[in-house]
Parts: C-alpha cells; sequence; structure tokens
C-alpha cells in the first residue's frame, strides 16, 4: 500500500506521463474535486483495471462554483484522499494550487455547446464553462490516454464528450456506472453536509428514480408522467426545492413526450442547503 506520488506541478506532471508513455505505458486520469469517496475509488479501479498508470487528480476549480455556491466550505481532505488512494492502487495524485492551474492574468474559457444550456446550465450559469476549461487545463497537464467520469454527474459526461469530441483531444471518455450507499443515496462529498433528518429526505431522489424505471418497466412511455411521480415522491418526503425531475433525451437533453429508445431521468433538489443531483438511464428494449 504505497503512497501515490504527490506532484503539484504541471511541468512535472507531464513529464512523468510522456515518460510512461514512451516506455509503452497506458496512462489513465481520474479528475477529481477531492473528499474521496467510493463513487470516485471506483473510477480509480476502472482506470487500474484498463491501464498501467494512474493519475488522480484533487484540484477544487474555483471557476465551476457560482459566487452563493460552496467553493469556501467544499470539503478538503488531502490527508485522508492520499490514504484512500494509497488503498486504491493509485499511482501518482496531481494535486496543485490555483496559481499552477490559473496564472495570473488567465481569461481564455472554454465555452461549451448546447447540451451545457439546458438543466444544470440553468440553474448554475456559468458552471460547465468552468468545468470545460478546467477538464482540458487538466488534459494538458496530464496527457493520459483514458480519462475516467461517473454517470452521477450525467450531464458533465456529455459536456466533456462533446469537447473531446469538439476540439480533437487524443484522449478516451470512459463513463462508469454511480455508486450508491447501501441504502440507495448516490455518492456525493456534499452528502456530508446532510443532518440525519436531511439525509433521510434526501433517499426520496434515489426512490423517485427507483419508481421511474418501474414505471417505465410497467409500460409507460410518457415523459411528463414519470415526471410528475417523480416530482410526488420527492414533495411526499418533504422536499420542496426542486430544480428539476425530468425525463429528457439521454443524448441532447432535449425534452421529449415519449421515451422511444432511451431517455434520461434527472434530477437536481435542495434538501436544507445542500443541493443534490442524481439520475438514470431509462431504456425500452
Ligand atoms: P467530483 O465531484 O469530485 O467528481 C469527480 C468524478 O467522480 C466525476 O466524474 C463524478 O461523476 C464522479 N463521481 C462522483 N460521485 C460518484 C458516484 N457516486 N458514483 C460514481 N462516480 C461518481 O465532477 C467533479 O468533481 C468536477 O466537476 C471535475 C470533473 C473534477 C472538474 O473540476
Amino acid at each position: 500500500m504505497t503512497k501515490p506520488q504527490v506532484v503539484s506541478t504541471v511541468r512535472a506532471m507531464c513529464g512523468i506521463v510522456q515518460a510512461a508513455q514512451r516506455s509503452g505505458q497506458r496512462v489513465g486520469v481520474v479528475p477529481t474535486m477531492g473528499a474521496l469517496h467510493d463513487g470516485h475509488l471506483s473510477l480509480v479501479a476502472a482506470s487500474r483495471a484498463a491501464c498501467d498508470a494512474t493519475v488522480v487528480t484533487i484540484f477544487v476549480n474555483p471557476t465551476q462554483f457560482g459566487p452563493n455556491e460552496d467553493f469556501s466550505r467544499y470539503p478538503r481532505t488531502l490527508e485522508a484522499d492520499l490514504a484512500k488512494l494509497a488503498a486504491a492502487g493509485a499511482d501518482y495524485a496531481f494535486v496543485p494550487d490555483v496559481a499552477e492551474m490559473y496564472p495570473a492574468g488567465a481569461t481564455t474559457m472554454v465555452e461549451p455547446g448546447e447540451v451545457a444550456k439546458p438543466l444544470e446550465g440553468q440553474f448554475r450559469p456559468g458552471h460547465f464553462r468552468g468545468v470545460a476549461t478546467i477538464v482540458l487545463k487538466l488534459f494538458q497537464a496530464v496527457p493520459a490516454d483514458a480519462a475516467f467520469f461517473g454517470q452521477k454527474d450525467y450531464q458533465q459526461q456529455l459536456v466533456v464528450r462533446r469537447m473531446v469530441a469538439d476540439l480533437l483531444l487524443p484522449i478516451e471518455i470512459v463513463v462508469c456506472p454511480i455508486v450508491r450507499e447501501p441504502d440507495g443515496l448516490a455518492m456525493s462529498s456534499r452528502n456530508v453536509y446532510l443532518s440525519a433528518d436531511e439525509r433521510h429526505k434526501a433517499l426520496s431522489l434515489s426512490r423517485a428514480l427507483k419508481a421511474a424505471e418501474s414505471l417505465v418497466t410497467q409500460g409507460e412511455r410518457d415523459a411528463a408522467t414519470i415526471a410528475s411521480r417523480m416530482q410526488t415522491t420527492l414533495r411526499e418526503a418533504g422536499i420542496e426545492s426542486i430544480d428539476y425531475a425530468t425525463v429528457v433525451d439521454a443524448q441532447t437533453l432535449a425534452a421529449i413526450d415519449r421515451i422511444d429508445s432511451l431517455a434520461a431521468a434527472l434530477i437536481a433538489a435542495r434538501v436544507g442547503t445542500t443541493r443534490l443531483i442524481d439520475n438514470a438511464i431509462l431504456s425500452v428494449s
């Protein structure tokens, strides 16, 4: 259980990755903001299974947080994170500071396209601009062969895939399933904000998605009917602040009337002051 080598500069990190690749190794990268949990570690496991060396990046990216969001209080637990990465077998932890990723005077940003506009894009203006910008910078610092993302942030992986295709980035994007607590709550670094009562209420997100899945299994195809069942499930649990609980096209996130083949059920809701997201793919076979 050797600790991952901690690297803090772009120059050193890039050199390590290029040297590994020159010696024939396939390198995987797992971008994170730290406060690591088993969801993150599942991405490390996927990278280790597919690559010879795994780099985990830990960077709380200021540009993806809105002015009234939780950037300053976002959990920062580096020592515990490094211990988890040692147990998970990650080879390198890239832990830059803000000045390393945003050099003095930095103003260039990546403007993502249509898929970034609805849902999170509407409720968190500028969020995906920050995400796309930092992910591109992380790919520059860690020029890996493959990058591993979670389905937990469904719209994020679509934005990243689109950026990689649009900007001709030579990296493979792998998306891994959502890891849940035994009771169904999707793992999230933000779950630590929840009180016991809020955590109980938060279970209604995964319950609402399960309800959506079983409606589809029973033959329901009407998107509005399924969305309305999800909203009722959330409200009955005492969740009043729902940003969205909706069924949309799984690729474009455009509104749909009926599920023909593949749709995504997506929820964002505030439980107390904590904003949680969760989702499920609804497939009709
Ligand atoms: P963060 O929220 O730390 O998540 C890092 C990665 O872990 C993302 O790809 C996310 O989808 C995945 N993840 C989180 N919870 C998960 C779960 N329960 N199951 C499976 N995967 C999960 O997402 C970000 O950081 C940032 O936006 C980042 C991409 C690092 C850019 O700053």
